[in-house]
């Protein structure tokens, strides 16, 4: 039988029972939009975090947008942000009208190069956008100090990082905001699209609970021009569910994501992934470097094994970022990574023995 990607069926089979009672609750109560699964999940995000405010959204690109609106990014700013991630986290800064300027990666971490950010501040530079790439958080405690230098807004986009850590404390809750994403195949997904913004600031939050919601006030009183970002409670209620057993999902996926390590570490032209020892990983992905990559994914899909690659092109080289006026060559770490980088399957229901044929297969390979 072929190895899943992500084992979202078998997750749901785990815990069935409790999903399938919190999603007939929201429809015998019939409350849709709001209601006490959102409360609940609110709450529940906040105390995980230790954040004063947790704010369930549509998905995580709304979150994203969400932040930057509620710092009034407009046409005309600069927000520096990797080149190296998914289009959402430069997407949002388009779509306000923003200029994305792009800081290459780190190549062991594959997050942005705090000691690049200073070189691309400029008059004006509003924001840094740093991404939790793979689930591992960014050099936070630097780019802080930097934004704080500068008088400058940070926005973690921990879309892929929910229950990482850092220096002790919880991604989502190491900036002015933290965005998250709960894509279903996030480590914390839920069943459709939802997301999450977080922040210690009250007006902040404020400001964003009304933006989610065409920026009312009170009833029909619209003091901002918003959008529709709520998340519906049938997602808050299957994340209330889940959240239960992420702490004991997220052991599982550090347990499989060690044995990879251990597994692939003599294997030629693997390189594992680098987390820092200061903070840990959520694997949102398990990414490796290859040299053949193309070559790899084949043959390791003809033994029924998937793999992804996240992501095949840095943002720089889109044409949807053509505007911006990037060649082929500015970045070259990004462009490099992104020519070698390939997910394996992780999901804290991988198999071992499922495992073991993965490590085996590309052991053969690279014997
Ligand atoms: C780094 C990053 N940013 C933003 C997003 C956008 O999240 P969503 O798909 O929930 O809109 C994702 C998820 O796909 C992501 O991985």
């Amino acid at each position: 039988m072929a190895i899943n990607f992500i084992d979202l069926q078998a997750q749901y089979r785990a815990y069935k029972e409790e999903i399938d009672r919190e999603i007939l609750e929201v429809c015998e109560s019939a409350q849709f939009i709001g209601g006490p699964k959102i409360a609940q999940l609110e709450k529940s995000l906040a105390e995980y975090t230790d954040a004063a405010h947790a704010i369930a959204c549509s998905s995580g690109t709304d979150a994203l947008l969400l932040a930057l609106m509620a710092l009034e990014i407009k046409p005309g700013d600069e927000v520096i942000t990797t080149p190296f991630t998914f289009i959402a986290t430069a997407e949002v800064i388009a779509f306000l009208g923003a200029k994305s300027v792009f800081v290459d990666i780190e190549e062991k971490s594959y997050n942005i190069d705090s000691h690049k950010i200073e070189a691309a501040i400029t008059e004006r530079t509003k924001a840094i956008i740093p991404v939790s790439l793979y689930g591992q958080c960014a050099d936070m405690d630097a780019i802080n100090a930097i934004a704080a230098k500068h008088g400058l807004s940070v926005i973690e986009d921990a879309c892929q990082s929910f229950g990482a850590s850092y220096k002790g404390k919880k991604s989502c809750n190491l900036s002015t905001i933290g965005c998250t994403s709960f894509f279903p195949s996030k480590p914390l997904g839920c069943y459709g699209d939802g997301g999450a913004i977080f922040t210690n600031d009250d007006a902040l939050a404020q400001k964003m609970r009304m933006l989610l919601n065409h920026g009312q006030n009170a009833r029909y009183k619209h003091r901002y021009i918003g959008i529709n970002g709520r998340l519906d409670a049938i997602q808050a209620a299957v994340l209330n569910v889940k959240l239960k057993h992420f702490d004991d999902e997220l052991a599982l996926r550090q347990k499989i994501a060690a044995r990879y390590d251990d597994g692939l570490f003599t294997c030629n032209n693997v390189t594992t992934p680098y987390v820092k020892a200061d903070r840990d990983s959520v694997y949102a992905q398990y990414s490796i470097r290859v040299q053949d990559r193309d070559n790899v994914a084949a043959a390791l899909s003809a033994r029924g094994i998937p793999t992804a690659v996240h992501y095949p092109m840095a943002l720089h080289l889109q044409e949807a970022f053509a505007p911006l006026g990037y060649k082929a060559g500015d970045f070259p770490i990004s462009e490099k990574i992104s020519e070698e980088i390939m997910s394996l399957p992780m999901s804290p229901f991988l198999s071992h023995e499922d495992q073991e044929q993965i490590i085996a297969a590309l052991k053969a390979l690279h014997a």
